[in-house]
């Protein structure tokens, strides 16, 4: 078994472990992770691993993490009910070469891993979904979905709560970081609403690209962000740079309506400029508890239903756009680990890896 393991302390630091193959006992399935996606939000999982426990999904040795990744696994072995070998699943997975779970509350659409050291983590992460029972499966998208699929998720729930609360047409909606693949999404179902207003906040190395991809109404770059209108909007913030939060904030002061932080991609000026932020306090937005009101509120079913449905659209439209880097091993992970790490993905590209 091979994992690829990152330094907690130092995100720069990555090594290769190898063990032996796993003894399975009763209960338990062996998955062969097949390959997974990776964006700057598995950055974000690492850079809140201790905060948001990430790091305790899949344990590694002392000081040592595995950060989670979503993508496609088999079943190799399977000790337990509803978890048949050859099974293809789409789910949470280490960057490793195999996963053991112990699969419970199985049925046609796959399981959940009981192992009792995710217990107390979100259920949001916990399930494996049967790629033959699945809404969103298709195989010539697999690539996408593991790149897109819990971006899209969290951008569906962003666009829900923004009209929900009535938001969506209160001025303008900026969002930050707006070439990333989550601002992309929110973007993409914003746009399809009457009367909502968009401003891509973004890098001048990210700018042509954002303003091609024909979503945004306009896109102005960080050192502009004081041309903007000042009057009523809402900042969606993806980027999570304390810069740009501040100069937004700054600009529109009380006028911001709402200000929404969701990201932490500029992981190493996240907390810049904290304490000094004028207009309203910005509130963070956590994908699986907004998971949890409407599934509470539509049932699960409809609202995987709803997402699923929205999401077709999408994935066919970055076809148009999207390029998938494939990578194999130790080294091509390490690389494009690092390359996401800091920040030197051109936007339109995209890893999907695979440790063996
Ligand atoms: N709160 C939640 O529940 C939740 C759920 C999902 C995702 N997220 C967050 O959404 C964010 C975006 O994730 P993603 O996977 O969609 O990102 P992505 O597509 O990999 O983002 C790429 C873009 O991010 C910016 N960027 C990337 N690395 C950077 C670095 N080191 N320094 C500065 N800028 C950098 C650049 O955008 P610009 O040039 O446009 O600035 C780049 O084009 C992450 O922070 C993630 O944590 C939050």
């Amino acid at each position: 078994m091979t994992d690829f393991l990152v330094k907690r302390d130092d995100l720069r630091e990555c090594r290769i472990a190898e063990s032996g193959v796993a003894e399975l006992a009763p209960g338990q399935a062996l998955l062969r992770v097949d390959s997974f996606g990776l964006t700057a939000n598995n950055i974000t999982y690492a850079v809140f691993g201790e905060a948001m426990s990430y790091w305790s999904f899949f344990p590694a040795d002392d000081g040592w993490g595995r950060v989670p990744m979503w993508g496609f696994a088999e079943v190799e072995q399977s000790e337990a009910e509803g978890a048949e070998p050859g099974a293809r699943l789409y789910g949470y997975l280490p960057p490793s070469s195999h996963l053991v779970v112990v699969p419970a509350d199985a049925d046609e659409h796959g399981f959940v891993d009981a192992a009792p050291h995710r217990a107390a983590l979100p259920s949001t992460y916990q399930r494996y979904l049967r790629t033959d029972a699945d809404p969103f499966y298709r195989a010539d998208t697999e690539e996408v979905q593991m790149l897109l699929r819990p971006l899209f998720f969290t951008s569906f729930l962003i666009d829900d709560q923004l009209a929900d609360e009535g938001l969506a047409t209160r001025g303008p909606i900026l969002i930050s970081s707006a070439s990333s693949k989550t601002a992309i999404a929110a973007a993409f179902l914003l746009a399809q609403r009457e009367g909502v207003e968009l401003v891509g906040l973004t890098s001048p190395r990210s700018a042509e690209f954002v303003q091609g991809l024909g979503i945004y109404g306009r896109t102005v770059t960080y050192d502009r962000i004081d041309s903007l209108e000042r009057g009523p909007a809402t900042f969606v913030d993806i980027a999570g740079d304390g810069e740009v939060r501040l100069a937004v904030h700054s600009h529109f002061g009380d006028k911001l309506v709402h200000s929404m932080a969701v990201g932490a991609t500029h992981w190493e000026d996240f907390g810049a400029s904290e304490g000094e932020l004028p207009g309203p306090s910005p509130i963070f937005f956590f994908a699986p508890d907004r998971a949890v009101k409407r599934s509470e509120d539509w049932g699960s079913a409809t609202l995987q239903t709803r997402v699923a449905d929205a999401w077709h659209p999408f994935c066919e439209w970055t076809g148009g756009w999207l390029d998938v880097v494939r990578g194999q091993g130790f080294e091509a992970v390490q690389s494009a680990y690092r390359d996401v790490l800091e920040g030197r993905v051109d936007p339109k590209t995209a890893h999907v890896l695979s440790l063996q």
